[in-house]
């Protein structure tokens, strides 16, 4: 499955923040906002992605993540002057998709704990794949309703009236008849061509699989100052007492084999002294250990 994460977007609820970096580029804690989307990829397994955003801010995405060798992965970047919806980035990744399975990430969208995405990614059998959270300001996001024998039956964004407190967090795995689907797809009343409508399409159709995210789950929100810093003091609060780090693609690729541990090694060589190196030493000598006990 290929992976593209969508960090466009004007940013304008974190203004002033974002009048020179983008959304996705803020600090979350320890390390930048698109580290934890591009992490989630990386762990889900996914070794080919696409990073979609505007004009002006793609050059400092390729200065931050580049083509993700140190990764092990390939990355690439398409633009999307204009911000017309979150599937117009199937239309953008159309030769990057190249008729192939797909995972959307959205490059705002901060996730920890558990496994359910690489499980889902690894369990996909076509259709399409998304969550369900339950939060208590549902009519902020996508809306998910279950019957009783809890099947979705209907899905609205942004309802006014939600029909369950069950959002669809911005993690989504389609098959191949994304981009047909998105193609017939009209914007909606805000001019967007919106992912609802594609998820929608893949209900009317009974390909739709929607997997309840469990309580202990944090999906959290950056999308203002207000959310921004209480990510930041959420993931501050779990790295400090775990002594191990959300976002970090280095170890994600490094567990999941994408890199060695002499490659995570020479990689952390090439960091300045930071907390950031220290993490990653360490973890290479843990992992040296532990390879050596088994
Ligand atoms: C978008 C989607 C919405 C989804 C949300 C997740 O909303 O339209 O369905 O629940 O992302 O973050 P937006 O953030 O563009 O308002």
């Amino acid at each position: 499955m290929k992976g593209i994460i969508l960090a466009g977007g004007a940013g304008s609820r974190l203004y002033p923040l974002t009048l020179v970096a983008s959304k996705q580029l803020q600090p979350v804690y320890d390390k930048p906002m698109v580290y934890y989307p591009l992490t989630v990829l990386i762990a889900s397994g996914i070794r080919e992605i696409c990073l979609i955003s505007t004009p002006q801010d793609l050059p400092r995405f390729r200065q931050l993540l580049g083509n993700g060798s140190a990764w092990g992965v390939s990355l690439e970047y398409r633009e999307q002057p204009r911000p017309e919806g979150i599937a117009q980035a199937f239309l953008i990744a159309e030769s990057f998709i190249a008729g192939q399975r797909v995972a959307l990430i959205l490059g705002d969208n901060i996730f920890s704990g558990g496994d359910a995405f690489p499980r889902a990614v690894a369990e996909f059998e076509g259709g399409a794949t998304v969550f369900a959270y339950h939060v208590h300001d549902p009519q902020r996001y996508g809306v998910v309703e279950f019957d009783a024998a809890g099947r979705a039956i209907s899905l609205e964004e942004k309802p006014a009236q939600p029909k369950s407190n069950y959002a669809v967090p911005g993690v989504y795995l389609y098959d191949e008849q994304v981009v047909p689907i998105t193609k017939a797809t009209r914007p909606s009343a805000r001019g967007e061509l919106e992912i609802t409508s594609v998820n929608q399409e893949y209900l009317r159709r009974g390909q739709l699989h929607v997997r309840r995210l469990p309580r202990g789950f944090a999906w959290l929100d950056a999308g203002t100052s207000t959310s921004l810093h209480e990510a930041s003091a959420y993931v501050q609060t779990i790295e400090r007492r775990q002594g191990v780090k959300i976002g970090c693609p280095e170890e994600a690729a490094m567990r999941r084999g994408f890199i060695t541990v002499d490659q995570l090694e020479a990689l952390t060589r090439t960091l300045p002294n930071c907390e950031y190196r220290d993490y990653l030493a360490n973890l290479v000598t843990d992992s040296r250990r532990l390879g050596a006990m088994a």
